[in-house]
């Protein structure tokens, strides 16, 4: 039994996230965290809501609200949406949480203490309309980097290039839209990355089994142009971690925060603090501290690409610049974006599908195994309703329910609900037990390394073999000559359809719930021993007959769904 630390990307609190949010980190986060308990390790897996900077600030006006109200509103309806999409987290944090302001406010104490913080003057982009700064989003423009029209002040989400409000093409104020903007000289702290250049090189090529998408990203940013930049971690704003040395004033900050990007990564281990302060554990430290336990443990942060650059560098920066024993992370999966329906998934456009709207259509297992069977891993996918149904339609419905429905009612009807008492099993069930243990084997490997879309396509590969064998032994022939065979064939299946459960868990979490109970076994033993486990369900062991676990998606809906989700969300 190993230890797993596992983080995903915190989301913004501006608004309940789309799909494409979901899949890019804590769906595949989940599916990992799920994995490695049925595998018998000890899992931590954090994830909260990231409520500082503009996007918190500017959502609240949006909504006539105090920020602070409007962030404990929306933690609760995220925190309400994520148990419906089965996200099982140990905790879901709040980046704007005491734990994490007083460890933000330590970070930047030690940081200063190993000479990492530049006190810089700069200039600033102040609006006279709006009478204020305009930090990172508050501020729109077009990319200097690739031409993107709508790239905000601190990123550029077509091209994923930090950016600086100053850099900015033609630039306007998000809040009243005005170009009436002039250069204002602000004092800053600036964290000195580019002093660690060189240990994060070396640390990035130590990590030879990372993504490319990854590696790339963060190879990108160390060594295109002038290298890594210097990165300013403070901001004019109201709403945010007060900048402070640890428990002291920094002389010249007054009234400024910390930088959002900043604190939420340091918002990973502070999560763990709530999590004890919540009464869920009582040791944080032996995930974080590698002086208190953590150096056995494996670290996995979850995000999509445009995260990767503040987790290869910026918080590597901050942990291993700090001096002291934080554990820092193991491994980085990243993932490209999913498209929907022939352009971008767009939160601020309220284009695609909502997470609340998309429970409001069908269960979360249909979703959480199209959105897990296409993750957007090597390139960016597609979300259309066509790939949708189909998904849904051909490998829940017809491999696997279909599978679970057939053997539940054929045995219901000439047998009993109980495994019936048959012969021995020959030949063609030794070749299933070798077929689904190869099979088992695959997607076990692509489970441990992380590659989704290969791990769906061998657990798909698993359901069909147990349909194959079902189709060419026919016990509903077989039965008329031979009813004791059949028998022996049926009780097979139904083991099957156990086995399939503790499998199909990881992604399937309700579905696998309602099979396992449908064949009356607490035993979710991971079947390391296929043959062993085929044999957990003895004969005369009682079962129900599943309800339909996964129904079709009819042609009509698919149109009524496409209609109803082309246009954009108030
Ligand atoms: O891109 C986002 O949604 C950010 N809120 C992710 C933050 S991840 C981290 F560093 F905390
Ligand atoms: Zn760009």
């Amino acid at each position: 039994m190993a230890r797993h630390l596992i983080t995903s990307a915190i989301p913004y609190i501006n608004g309940i996230k789309h799909l494409g949010n979901l899949v890019g980190s804590q769906l595949p986060a989940d599916l990992y965290a799920r994995y490695l308990r049925a595998r018998g390790h000890e899992v931590m897996f954090l994830c909260a809501t990231d409520e500082h900077g503009t996007p918190a600030e500017l959502a609240a006006a949006k909504a006539g609200k105090p920020v602070a109200e409007y962030c404990a509103e929306m933690h609760e309806v995220q925190a309400e949406i994520a148990k419906g999409f089965r996200l099982s987290f140990d905790h879901f944090g709040r980046s704007s949480s005491d734990q994490n302001k007083q460890l933000t406010q330590h970070f930047a104490k030690v940081l200063d203490d190993q000479g990492l913080i530049a006190e810089v003057s700069e200039t600033q982009m102040y609006s006279h309309a709006d009478g204020r700064y305009l930090p990172d989003r508050y501020i729109e423009g077009t990319c200097p980097n690739c031409g993107f029209e709508d790239a905000r002040g601190d990123q550029c989400d077509n091209c994923t290039k930090q950016l600086d409000p100053v850099d900015l093409i033609n630039p306007r104020s998000t809040i009243s839209g005005s170009t009436d903007l002039e250069m204002r000289e602000t004092k800053h702290l600036y964290l000195r990355q580019s002093q660690m250049k060189d240990q994060l090189d070396a640390w990035i090529d130590s990590k030879k089994d990372w993504p490319v998408l990854t590696t790339s990203i963060a190879k990108k940013w160390l060594h295109d142009g002038d290298g890594l930049q210097d990165r300013g971690i403070t901001r004019d704003l109201d709403w945010g971690v007060p900048v402070q040395k640890g428990d002291a004033p920094w002389p010249g900050m007054e009234g400024k925060v910390f930088y959002v990007w900043f604190d939420a990564p340091i918002e990973y281990i502070a999560c763990a603090q709530e999590w004890v302060d919540a009464g869920k554990g009582d040791d944080w430290a032996r995930w974080w501290r590698t002086d208190k336990g953590a150096e056995d443990v494996t670290y996995t942060q979850f995000m999509g690409k445009d995260n990767v650059p503040f987790h290869t560098l910026s918080f590597p920066s901050t942990i291993l610049g700090s001096g002291e024993p934080w554990k820092l992370v193991d491994y980085i999966k990243s993932f490209n974006y999913l498209n929907y329906d022939g352009g971008q998934f767009s939160t601020s456009r309220g284009r695609g599908v909502f997470m609340d709207q998309a429970l409001e259509i069908l269960p979360s297992d249909y979703w959480r195994w199209w959105l897990l069977s296409n993750v957007p891993e090597s390139s960016d996918s597609e979300f259309t309703w066509d790939s949708f149904q189909q998904g849904v339609n051909k490998d829940l419905a017809d491999v696997l329910g279909n599978f679970a429905s057939r053997v539940t009612k054929f045995c219901r009807s000439k047998f009993s609900e109980a495994v019936p008492a048959g012969k021995p099993r020959g030949a063609r069930e030794d070749q299933l037990v070798n077929d689904l243990t190869a099979k088992l084997r695959e997607y076990e490997a692509h489970m441990e390394t992380i590659e989704i879309r290969k791990a769906a396509a061998s657990l798909r590969a698993a359901w069909v073999l147990g349909n194959e064998y079902l189709q060419e032994v026919a016990p509903w022939s077989t039965f008329k000559t031979d009813p004791e065979q059949a028998a022996m064939q049926i009780g097979l299946a139904l083991n099957l359809i156990r086995l399939y459960a503790v499998i199909s868990a990881p992604f399937i979490p309700d579905a696998a719930k309602e099979l396992r109970e449908a064949m009356q076994s607490d035993d979710d033993s991971w079947p390391s021993d296929v043959a062993a486990a085929l044999e957990i369900l003895p004969q005369g062991h009682a079962f129900t007959v599943p309800d339909v676990t996964f129904r079709k998606i009819t042609d009509a809906e698919r149109e009524e769904w496409q209609e109803r989700f082309a246009g954009t969300r108030a």
